[in-house]
């Protein structure tokens, strides 16, 4: 028996970046049908080698094969015109144009009008025969991520995509929403297209992909399937050395209410309440998690609570000090460190060095400055010992943040806030996007951080983070506080039925 010819093909792709061998000589290929996952750490080279493919980086060395020819691709014009389409790690659409008007832009043959009605026609026979619910007329910047995805899929589906890529499609969808997205990748699959998805989920992995690559440092280090291996032996091949799942954790010590939330009112984006009567409070010494669905609050609430949003009612109370309406300077002055949801808006300025971010917040207080003038050596001192410690992958401390990987900006993000030894901290999903050693070490760290003494406040849509990390467990839905419960004492079905909405 032979195998058929691969959809495509990789031999020896080889790509440089100063200091970074990011890609090295990496053999892969796709099989018509087949969804190949492709796992490795972060910085391992993921995105770079779908960039490559998708023609937004040329190789140094190697070449492409589509259906055993060989494919010169240069720009991602050319990779749409093979049959190409690119999900990429942070989304790509024009929040200010409608669903229908992102689908259409770019297409080869629609000249310089686009037809948005007979494109919005085409998205609802789409949107029908794959079970992707989205409205085709709604402004983009309106929608959830778990919308904005599905409209990215559109718009590879409607361009008849032979071969999607999907770079960590699921990080920002829920549990629901993952399942809904696994239905219409198998779909995508059998209508013998190829896929290749990538994600730090092991769990995901093992139940979606037919076949699995792992690269680590730019190589390929195996190849495997599902049915032949375990989430431990993919750790494993990962970081090359066995990774601890959970972290270890006492009973948390906890003390006095630090961070004091009461009947807290905060408006979302779209002119609703987004926090309505929100109350709680969190001890030095205890990790408070909130779970919930995306898109009930948790976002503003986060936001209020880092000065980032105005606050219509209630108030906010760090160690007694009222801090409600303050501004993000005020607020952290007065005790509170945040690791932001939106790390590329709201974490680090991406045109500065790792350096520059790594300061950005005490870069007016000594011993970074003194009357105006930067110390560069103190900075780069503290830049050095922080990307040791938080084993941030970057060439040099110079390097400009924006050609880091994903998961390494979050790493510098929380080796900045960490660092600055806050009684509060706030932290919205804290591991998202993030390897699974890099995970393994911020849980970590997050329960050193309250053993401490820190109120510490986790914010995720990752139950199985809040079930690791939390002492108490809260439930948000719509705005609303549903219940609170000891880790001890939760059950998980009980959790998942307030997270929908019910069962309080
Ligand atoms: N445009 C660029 N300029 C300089 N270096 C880059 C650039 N793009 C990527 N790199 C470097 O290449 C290496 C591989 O990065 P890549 O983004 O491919 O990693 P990844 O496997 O996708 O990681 P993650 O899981 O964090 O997304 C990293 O060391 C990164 O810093
Ligand atoms: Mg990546």
């Amino acid at each position: 028996m032979t195998t058929p010819t691969p959809l495509l093909r990789l031999d020896g792709i080889t790509k440089r970046f100063p200091g970074v061998l990011a890609n090295d000589s990496v053999d892969f290929d796709v099989q018509a049908g087949e969804i190949h996952a492709l796992l490795g750490e972060n910085g391992a080279g993921k995105s770079t080698l779908m960039k490559i493919l998708y023609g937004l980086y040329n190789q140094d060395e190697g070449q492409v094969f589509l259906a055993g020819e060989p494919a010169d691709i240069t720009r991602p014009s050319d990779a749409i015109q093979a049959g190409l389409a690119m999900i990429h790690q942070h989304f790509m659409l024009v929040p200010t144009l409608s669903v229908a008007e992102n689908v259409a832009l770019g297409l080869a043959d629609s000249g310089f009008l686009v037809d948005t009605s007979s494109v919005a026609d085409r998205i609802s026979e789409l949107s029908t025969q794959y079970g992707l619910a989205v409205d085709p007329e709604s402004n983009v910047w309106q929608l959830a991520v778990g919308e904005r995805q599905r409209v990215e899929i559109i718009k590879a589906l409607y361009r008849d995509c032979r071969l999607l890529i999907l770079d960590e499609p699921t990080a920002v969808l829920t549990p629901q929403e993952v399942e809904e997205l696994f239905v219409i990748l198998r779909k995508m699959a059998d209508d013998s297209r190829g896929l290749i998805f990538i994600s730090h989920k092991l769990d995901e992995v093992l139940a979606l992909a037919d076949r699995i690559t792992v690269l680590r440092d730019g190589r390929v280090v195996g190849e495997t399937k599902p049915e032949a291996t375990s989430k431990e032996e993919l750790a494993r091949m990962m970081v090359g050395r066995p990774v601890q799942l959970t972290p270890d954790k006492k009973p948390s010590q906890h003390g006095r209410v630090r961070l004091a939330i009461e009947g807290l009112q905060v408006e979302g984006d779209r002119g609703r309440r987004a926090v309505n009567s929100f109350s709680i409070d969190v001890r030095g010494g205890e990790i408070v998690g909130i779970a919930g669905v995306s898109g009930n609050g948790q976002r503003e609430l986060a936001e209020a609570l880092a000065g980032l949003r105005p606050v219509t009612g209630g108030r906010i109370l760090l160690d007694d000090t009222e801090v409600t309406g303050s501004t993000p300077r005020e607020v952290r002055g007065a005790g509170l460190a945040y690791v932001p949801e939106e790390r590329m808006r709201d974490g680090v300025i991406g045109e500065f060095t790792v350096a520059e971010n790594l300061i950005l917040v005490d870069h007016n207080a000594e011993p970074y400055c003194r009357r105006g003038v930067l110390h560069m050596r103190n900075v780069a001192e503290r830049a050095v010992t922080l990307v040791e410690r938080f084993n941030v992958k970057t060439p040099t401390i110079d390097t400009i943040t924006r050609s880091l990987s994903g998961g390494n900006i979050q790493k510098l993000i929380l080796a900045r806030e960490l660092s600055a030894e806050p009684t509060v901290l706030v932290a919205s999903q804290p591991t998202r996007g993030v390897d699974i050693g890099a995970a393994e070490y911020i849980h970590r760290r997050l329960v050193e951080e309250r053993d401490r003494g820190t109120a510490i406040l986790v914010i995720s849509e990752d139950l199985d983070e809040v079930l690791t990390l939390a002492d108490q467990v809260a439930v948000m839905f719509e705005g609303r506080l549903m219940a609170v419960r000891d880790r001890a004492a939760v059950r998980v079905e009980e959790i998942g039925l307030l997270m929908a909405g019910s069962g309080a």
